[in-house]
């Protein structure tokens, strides 16, 4: 006989999460339970209620029913300052008149313990932001902006991290960069990660599991192999996986060598 798989214990359950704003509900029945360590996208079209959910995990907003339990602890009416968790907000929230360095220590001022010189130095290298650091904010590029607001975030070390959209405003070869940072961090500090997106591709190559909304519900919350060969419904389909395979063409043809495919084929076949 095969001994029982042990209980896999959760950091953060959300049971049937509701919320409605004047009578109107726009989360329904929202439960998930997330792992310690764990990446966890928040996926789904505009308006289907992402930021919603994440400010109520937060603490910035109360459920209008449900419970939020984290490490086994029920926290739904915990304040958010007790909650010990961390965000890192779209438009980075950052000091202007401080530079990178005291943006990136500013919150250990009211807990100097918190993170020693050494971490402190170490999460900097990790984000590559040594020659950054006497910088002041306005003069960083927004990769470089987004990298400290992670910083000053990650040095609190906050039991969850949270972040909206972080990736929206960066282009290509340094959203990339960021993505493996993030994955990198969380694995190396066993952080539990929760990112709203609304990029199919980035929720599914960043993270070990996704959670779908549509409209407020959960249309799927599995790994990225799942949503991709067992998608639990039209929605994902029509919405995420056609999204994908209309950028896996595009892509394909501007490297295929047919004659006429493009320039770019032509040129490297
Ligand atoms: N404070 C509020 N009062 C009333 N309605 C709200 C409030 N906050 C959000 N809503 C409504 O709740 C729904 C979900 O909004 P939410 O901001 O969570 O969407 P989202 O998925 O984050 O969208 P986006 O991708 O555009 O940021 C929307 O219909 C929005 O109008
Ligand atoms: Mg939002």
């Amino acid at each position: 006989m095969r001994a029982p798989e042990p209980a896999v214990k959760f950091m953060l359950e959300l049971k049937s999460i509701q919320k409605s704003f004047a009578g109107r509900e726009v989360l329904h029945d929202i439960s998930i339970s997330v792992q310690k360590g764990e990446i966890v996208s928040i996926l789904g079209p505009s308006g289907c209620g992402k930021t919603t959910l994440l400010n109520i995990i937060l603490g910035l907003e109360a459920p209008t029913a449900g419970r939020i339990i984290c490490d086994g602890e029920d926290i739904t009416r915990v304040p958010m300052e007790k909650r010990g968790f961390n965000i890192v907000f779209q438009d980075y929230a950052l000091f202007p008149n401080l530079t990178a360095y005291e943006n990136i220590v500013y919150g250990l001022r009211n807990f100097p313990g918190r993170s020693s010189r050494a971490e402190v130095d170490e999460l900097i290298g990790l984000l590559a932001l040594e020659q950054h650091l006497d910088q002041r904010i306005d003069s960083l590029s927004g990769g470089q902006k987004q990298r400290v607001a992670l910083a000053r975030t990650l040095v609190m070390k906050p039991r969850l991290l949270l972040l909206d959209e972080p990736l929206s405003a960066l282009d290509g070869l340094i959203k990339e960069s960021i993505k493996d940072r993030i994955k990198t961090i969380a694995r190396q500090f066993d952080l539990t990660t929760l990112i709203v997106t609304h990029d199919p591709e980035e929720a599914l190559t960043l993270s070990d599991r996704v959670l779908i909304i549509e409209s407020g519900r959960v249309a799927q919350f599995g790994t990225p192999s799942e949503i991709v060969h067992a998608p639990a419904g039209d929605f994902i389909r029509r919405f995420i996986l056609k999204q994908l395979a209309i950028k896996r063409d595009n892509i394909f043809r501007l490297f295929s060598p047919e004659p006429g495919a493009s320039t770019v084929g032509a040129a490297a076949a």
